[in-house]
């Protein structure tokens, strides 16, 4: 394989990094992909190796060279002290947060956080003590008036993934950090290569693996990147907590790091596009799109993130919930399903009005959230126009 000075390794470009790094030659005996390790026991050649504490490799649970490498390669991209690896996305969620908080803390979560991250912290958290209250996405410097003496986290996700609600992470990030909380972020629509979290004051990054880096939508990952104030406090965490990912699944997101950036790149411009040609629309009252420069979240996008991925939701025009069940149900090439990122296009209806609470939600009309993926971009408007004349019958 390629060999990096470590001069050159810190010098390579995002793209380069997604190429080249988390390989070794030496694990793969010159394949240039690593294979997946199964397996609990690792074998130690002898006693005084065993008993030194020192060896890499000790036990299934405690990581593998294929670990290892997309570890390595993921806390590079994210400009991070270190990466762990969990079995889904919501797994590192909840990892992040337990690694913050203690029975009697206080925790401050946005309105628009993934909701099953929500669920966790109205529940198992909730039982153990920690308190959560929820806020204004677009609280900016002003949670500080929210902040307790016993905040011990603030939860951001930017933005928020069906709502799209845009967050000033650095302006939260400093008010948290004056209090002494943890930030943790939910950076899994932007991934490190549109927003580096920890550049912008984060503390722990949580990435759904299942999404852009699989791109496949075949494996379920999930990633959480510390600085270095917290690398340690989240290793040991996640050390005991012994949830690693399957092999099989680490083995094919390292695969699909080495093409991530292109993925992400195309997504973003199909998404723009139909985005753009949705605001078109007469069924259409809005385009929620950061990068749309009407929306009200975009000079914080612009300012703060280098990309926007292929995840944006649509209000449509008032409609009759059967008008709306009949447009998705005639589509041929999106499919109506949960996750994104995965090459196949997807749509699914959504209402945040059913669990939000610091907020209210009333956009005007029902909510479709696309995930735009790698078919002719052509043909997804004609499959949008036959749901659209759908639509327009079923109302009248
Ligand atoms: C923003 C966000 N975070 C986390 C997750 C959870 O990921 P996983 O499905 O791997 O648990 C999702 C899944 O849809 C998500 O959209």
């Amino acid at each position: 394989m390629a060999k990096l000075t470590p001069t050159t390794k810190k010098k390579l470009r995002a793209r380069s990094r997604l190429v080249h790094l988390g390989r070794d030659g030496e694990a793969s005996r010159g394949f240039i992909n690593i294979p997946p390790f199964r397996g609990s026991t690792v074998l130690y050649p002898d006693y005084a190796t065993l008993k030194s504490r020192k060896q890499r490799y000790t036990y299934g649970t405690h990581g593998t060279p294929t670990s290892d490498a997309l570890c390595e390669a993921w806390a590079a991209i994210s400009g991070a002290a270190g990466a762990v690896l969990v079995p889904s996305g919501l797994s590192a969620i909840i990892v992040a947060l337990t690694t913050a908080l203690s029975s009697g803390d206080h925790l401050l979560v946005t309105d628009a956080a993934y909701q099953p991250a929500r669920i966790y912290c109205n529940t198992i958290l909730k039982r153990m003590g920690v308190e959560t209250t929820y806020y204004d996405p677009a609280i900016g410097a002003g949670i500080e008036a929210l902040l307790r003496d016993n905040t011990r986290a603030v939860f951001v996700e930017a933005p928020g993934s069906q709502s799209l609600d845009m967050q000033d992470v650095p302006a939260i990030a400093a008010a948290a950090k004056s209090r002494g909380a943890c930030v943790i972020m939910d950076n899994t629509w932007a991934t490190p290569l549109f927003f580096s979290p920890h550049e912008h004051g984060v503390d722990l990054a949580v990435e759904a693996g299942t999404k852009y880096l699989s791109g496949h939508s075949d494996i379920l990952l999930g990633l959480v990147t510390a600085n270095a104030d917290w690398f340690e406090r989240l290793h040991r965490t996640v050390d005991l907590l012994a949830i690693p990912p399957g092999p099989e699944d680490v083995f094919l997101a390292l695969r699909g790091l080495r093409t991530m950036e292109l993925r992400l790149r195309e997504a973003e411009r199909q998404a723009l596009a139909l985005a753009l040609w949705l605001k078109g629309r007469p069924e259409v009252l809005r385009v929620l799109h950061p990068a749309l420069e009407d929306y009200v979240g975009h000079a914080i996008w612009r300012r703060d993130f280098r990309g926007s991925s292929g995840l944006f939701s649509v209000v449509l025009k008032p409609a009759p919930e059967p008008a709306v069940a009949a447009m998705l149900d005639s589509l041929e090439l999106f499919g109506l399903g949960y996750s994104w990122a995965g090459f196949e296009s997807l749509v699914i209806p959504f209402d945040c009005s059913t669990y939000r609470t610091a907020t209210r939600w009333a956009p005007g009309g029902p909510c479709l959230r696309f995930s735009v993926g790698l078919e002719d971009i052509e043909d997804l408007k004609e499959d949008l126009d036959r749901g659209f004349a759908r639509l327009s019958a079923a109302a009248g």
